[in-house]
């Protein structure tokens, strides 16, 4: 029976580019549709940007642009990853919407009626030279257990209590240095704590396939904390100024971010439907037919740190709005992408660059197949290994699959001109292919992919023995034993036709160009396809190249010339004319002879310079010579520590113009990763000062 799907991912903060945890939990939901819609059903999957909050208008403000502005830059960056990894959204939008603007105030109307809404004053520290209310992490002070400095206002970095910003010694703004004070305004709650909230959501979460087994603990377990682990309300209001959704009859306030954020996932598919798309891809009905339909499922891709808001506020909200709002029907949950062992840091050089990744020409499908081969139905990570990826693409991928289409298909295409005929076994084999594709089928059902990649292989091996078995190539010089070697080859083919369909949701390029080219289908593969013994071949064409070890080298370097820059930048014998890398010391003059011989405009070239915006600097707590500086490169941003705290109060810095080497080697240093440096001058007169562009440069610009 074919079912309807509506089937969303997180919506990406919009503050920045994808990384590769993005691109993993979009490879999943993909692979995840494509197989869907190979089994007939019909798929809308969309997503969108998270565009609002805090981080993001103060984002904007340090770029002098508006947030729109800021929302609508990264937008334009997101098809680059999405068609490079083959990620097939049928719509991308924005929670800054007026679809969601509506559906937002509509939503919170209707749960203020059903009585789940309620205001309270709430004491908050307020950054009176800013006229803003601080979040925890804009605010910093002297750690009350160990002292400290510099601690943000939640947790101690140093000695990992845990407290309240008013109790932090001495707290200033982040975003002022001003000393912040406590001031009370009112807020808006969702009653979550509400016996109908509680027990709907014990409820939803009973049901088996809801959410994981191991998620539904986690969510069980907050509903029924108690004492100091109480479930409490939450706040979902925020004061101006903040970039986000007005709050209805109420003025100066808006809607936390992560209210309207789930919301724009209806927002998405609202805009999808009146854009007429959800027509053109088979959907008979409007949107809110669409939406308030009994057999319509509402499927959710997440990460594990985001479950709070997906199984509890977000069900939650959607039940009590009402018709035509339906609860989530699942909410899939996955773990964390590492790389080589390490947590996944946004910096260059510690992850991976998926745009690297698609730049230096590593194939997309590689990776859509190493994260299905790791990938199961729990909530646990994922290691990226470099040597492991290689070894395993290469074995599988070329070793297993691709080979059986060139050895056999060129048999066939030399000795029987591409016709294709079958011995008396054909069915057994049918059979078999049928056994196999089910055991797939329900592991792709059930997100168990690494399942569905070992049968699919456990077949392909199986069809690799018996071509390697009857020794075609001995076949091929016995002009009497030409059925046999038909016969064989016919057999690999079937094989190959039918490891193609079982891989199709995970390599879509490939799966397609196989219908196209080999076997002369004006059509993708369909599910159905692997029970077609083929009949023809064409002559087989290159289908995928091993990856080589040394792409891995590259995707790990930080930049283009990296290595080279990395070598000469150490600081080796004279730290005082060439700063340690990433450490930013400001440079002091050097003296007139010790400026080195001179360089060729090549080896000058190899410094990549570019224009950088202070987006945020800060005190290093323990580190008495550096600053911490985010740079915004435009379409990045970097953290460097500079050794420049002398000669700059932190916040004077923010919003300015510099220069930077964006292709420094990334040093990890005590405090943290620092990639790149910023230019500064000093000398017997003082110093450092850092190097301004005239007005007119924009961040990212390179400097030659
Ligand atoms: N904007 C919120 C989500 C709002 S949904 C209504 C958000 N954005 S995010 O950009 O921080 O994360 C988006 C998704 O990426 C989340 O599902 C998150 O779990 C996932 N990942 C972030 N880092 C990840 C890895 N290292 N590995 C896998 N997924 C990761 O949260
Ligand atoms: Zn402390």
């Amino acid at each position: 029976m074919s079912e309807t799907f509506f089937v969303t991912t997180a919506l990406p903060y919009a503050n920045g580019p994808f990384h590769i945890g993005h691109i993993m939990e979009y490879i999943q939901a993909d692979i995840w549709v494509r197989f869907e819609r190979m089994q007939g059903h019909r798929v809308h999957f969309v997503g969108a940007d998270d565009a609002h909050g805090a981080p993001i208008m103060l984002k904007a403000e340090a770029q002098g642009v508006s947030p729109q502005e800021l929302v609508a830059r990264i937008a334009a960056g997101r098809p680059r990853y999405l068609e490079g990894f083959h990620i097939g959204f049928d719509h991308w939008y924005s929670t800054d919407s007026p679809e969601n603007v509506a559906l937002s105030q509509d939503i919170y109307r209707r749960l203020k009626a059903a009585g789940l809404i309620y205001a309270r004053p709430v004491e908050q520290f307020y950054d009176p030279l800013k006229g803003m209310f601080l979040a925890d992490r804009y605010i910093k002070g002297e750690c009350p257990k160990c002292h400290s400095k510099d601690q943000y206002g939640d947790a101690c970095e140093v000695c990992s209590s845990v407290y309240s910003p008013t109790e932090l010694i001495e707290p200033y703004s982040t975003l002022t240095g001003a000393k912040p004070v406590l001031k009370s305004s009112d807020h808006f709650f969702f009653r979550l704590s509400d016996p109908r909230c509680v027990a709907f959501l014990h409820e939803w979460l009973e049901h088996p396939g809801h959410v994981q087994p191991q998620v539904a603990n986690k969510a069980r377990e907050w509903l029924s904390g108690e004492g100091e682990r109480a479930l409490s309300d939450w706040d979902i209001s925020r004061d101006a100024p903040y970039f986000g959704i007005a709050i209805p009859d109420a003025p100066g306030k808006y809607f936390y971010v992560w209210l309207d954020a789930p919301i724009g996932y209806l927002a998405s598919l609202k805009n999808y439907f009146e854009s007429g798309k959800a027509r053109a891809n088979g959907e008979p009905r409007g949107f809110e037919e669409f939406l308030r339909a009994a057999d319509t499922r509402q499927v959710h891709f997440i990460g594990k740190d985001i479950i709070y808001f997906h199984t509890l506020f977000w069900p939650a909200m959607l039940k009590f709005a009402g018709a035509p709002y339906k609860v989530p029907d699942n909410v899939h949950v996955h773990g964390f992408i590492t790389v080589s062992g390490e947590k996944m840091s946004k910096s260059r050089g510690t992850g991976i660059s998926p745009l690297r990744y698609l730049e230096i020409g590593m194939n997309p499908q590689w990776l859509r197949y190493y994260i299905a081969a790791k990938l199961n139905a729990n909530v646990v990570d994922l290691d990226f290994n470099p040597d492991d990826f290689v070894a395993r693409v290469n074995s599988d991928l070329i070793g297993k699959y691709v080979n059986i289409a060139s050895r056999a298909a060129n048999f066939i295409t030399r000795y029987f001109d591409g016709a294709i005929e079958y011995g008396p076994q054909l069915e057994a084999l049918t059979e078999e292919a049928r056994s196999v594709a089910g055991q797939v089928r329900e592991s792709y059902e059930s997100r168990e992919f690494g399942l569905a990649m070992r049968l699919t292989m456990n077949f392909a091996d199986r069809i690799n023995q018996e071509f390697d078995a009857r020794q075609p190539w001995v076949a091929a010089k016995d002009p009497g034993r030409r059925a046999q070697l038909q016969d064989t080859c016919a057999r690999a083919l079937y094989g190959f036709k039918v490891l193609s369909v079982l891989l199709a949701p995970v390599l879509p390029e490939l799966s397609e160009r196989v219908a196209r080219e080999l076997f002369g289908l004006d059509r993708p593969l369909r599910w159905d396809d692997l029970l077609e013994p083929p009949r023809r071949v064409n002559p087989y064409q290159h289908l995928m190249t091993r990856v080589d070890p040394r792409q891995l080298d590259a995707l790990f370097e930080p930049a283009d010339t990296q290595s080279d820059t990395a070598k000469t930048a150490e600081p080796a014998k004279a730290p005082k004319a060439s700063p340690a890398p990433g450490a930013a010391e400001a440079a002091p003059a050097p003296r007139p002879e010790a400026v080195p011989a001179t360089i060729g405009i090549d080896d000058f070239k190899k410094i990549d310079l570019r224009v950088a915006r202070i987006a945020a600097a800060e005190h290093v707590a323990g580190a008495d010579k550096l600053l911490k500086l985010t740079l915004d490169l435009g379409h990045e941003t970097r953290t460097v520590f500079a050794g420049i705290k002398a000669a700059y109060d932190p916040q004077a810095l923010v919003g300015r113009l510099t220069v930077m080497v964006a292709n420094l080697a990334p040093r990890k240093m005590k405090f943290g990763l620092s990639e790149g440096m910023v230019l500064a001058a000093s000398g017997e007169a003082g110093g450092p000062y850092l190097l301004c562009p005239d007005s007119g440069a924009t961040p990212g610009m390179r400097i030659s």
